[in-house]
C-alpha cells in the first residue's frame, strides 16, 4: 500500500531526542525520507542511534548537524539537503529548549538563547523551506501542497508560565509567526500549522514527572490524567504533513490531554 508521505523529504529540527525524534520516526514510518537535524552539543553516536532505529524499521533517515539559530548554518543545511535529495517537502520546526528563571533573575543570555533557538530558529528554517517550496511548486505525484511546515509550539502559546517568560514569549511568538506565514503563502498552496503539546514525557521536563509525587502533581493539570507520549505528537505531525489535512492552514492543534481546558474548574473552581 502506498504510504501517505511516500517519497517526500522531511527536515525535522532538534530530532535527536524527545518530540523531534518521535516525529522523525512517525514521518519515516509514513514513507518520508527524514533529515534528523541536531545541534553540535549532542553526541553524534546518540543521534546516529535515532537514524539507525528508523533504518532498522525499513525507513530512510540521515543525520545533519546545524544550529538553527545561526543563519549561515540553516542556509547551508537547506542547500545541502536539496543538493542531496532534490528538494524538501516537509519541515518540522521542532528544535526548542528551556532556560528557566524568575524574571528578575533571568540573564540576557538565558533570554537570547531561548528566543534564538525557539523563535529565530523557526523563522530561519521556515524562510529557507518556503523559498524551496516556491521554487519547486506543487508536485502532484507527491502531494496537493507545494510544501508543509509544522511548527512545534506549546500549550504555553496561550497559558502564561511564571518562571519561564523567555519560553512563553517564544511560543506566543511562534503562534503569530506561524499564522502570518500561513496567510502569506496559502495562495501558493503552502500549508503552515502548529502542534501545541502539553506535558509530554521527554528530557525537557523530566523533573516534572520522574518521581510518583511529581507525576501526581503534574496530572492535576491534565484532565485526561495521563502524561503524553511522543507518539501522540508524531501521529499529528504525520496528519498535518499529509494530504489528509489539505484544507487545514494556519491552525494550532493542541495535543495536551485537556491541559488548556482550565483544569482548576474541574470541581466547580
Ligand atoms: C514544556 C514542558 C511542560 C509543558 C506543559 C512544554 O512546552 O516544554 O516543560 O511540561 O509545556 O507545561
Amino acid at each position: 500500500m502506498e504510504k501517505k508521505l511516500q517519497d517526500q523529504i522531511a527536515i525535522v529540527t532538534g530530532a535527536s531526542s524527545g518530540i523531534g525524534a518521535g516525529c522523525a520516526r512517525a514521518l519515516a514510518g509514513a514513507g518520508a525520507t527524514v533529515v534528523i537535524n541536531y545541534p553540535a552539543a549532542r553526541s553524534k553516536e546518540k543521534v546516529s542511534k535515532v537514524a539507525d532505529g528508523i533504518v532498522a524499521e525499513g525507513g530512510k533517515a540521515i543525520i545533519y548537524q546545524a544550529d538553527v539559530s545561526k543563519e549561515d548554518e540553516v542556509v547551508k543545511m537547506f542547500t545541502d539537503v536539496t543538493a542531496q535529495f532534490g528538494t524538501v517537502d516537509i519541515l518540522v520546526n521542532n528544535a526548542g529548549l528551556q532556560r528557566d528563571a524568575k524574571l528578575v533573575d533571568m540573564t540576557i543570555d538565558q533570554w537570547n538563547e531561548v528566543i534564538g533557538i525557539n523563535l529565530t530558529g523557526q523563522f530561519l528554517c521556515a524562510r529557507e523551506a518556503i523559498k524551496e517550496f516556491l521554487r519547486r511548486g506543487v508536485d502532484e505525484t507527491k502531494s496537493k501542497a507545494a510544501g508543509k511546515i509544522i511548527c512545534m509550539s506549546s500549550v504555553h502559546e496561550v497559558i502564561p508560565w511564571a518562571g519561564h517568560v523567555n519560553y512563553a514569549a517564544s511560543k506566543g511568538g511562534v503562534m503569530m509567526m506561524m499564522k502570518t506565514i500561513a496567510q502569506e503563502y496559502a495562495p501558493h498552496k503552502i500549508r503552515v500549522n502548529s502542534i501545541a503539546p502539553g506535558a509530554i514525557a521527554t528530557p525537557i521536563n523530566h523533573e516534572a514527572w520522574d518521581t510518583p509525587e511529581d507525576l501526581q502533581k503534574l496530572l492535576k493539570l491534565v484532565p485526561q490524567k495521563r502524561i503524553g507520549q511522543v507518539e501522540d505528537i508524531g501521529k499529528v505531525a504525520v496528519f498535518l504533513a499529509s494530504d489528509d489535512s489539505d484544507y487545514i492552514n494556519g491552525t494550532t492543534i493542541f495535543v495536551d490531554g485537556g491541559m488548556t481546558l482550565y483544569p482548576g474548574f474541574e470541581d466547580n473552581g
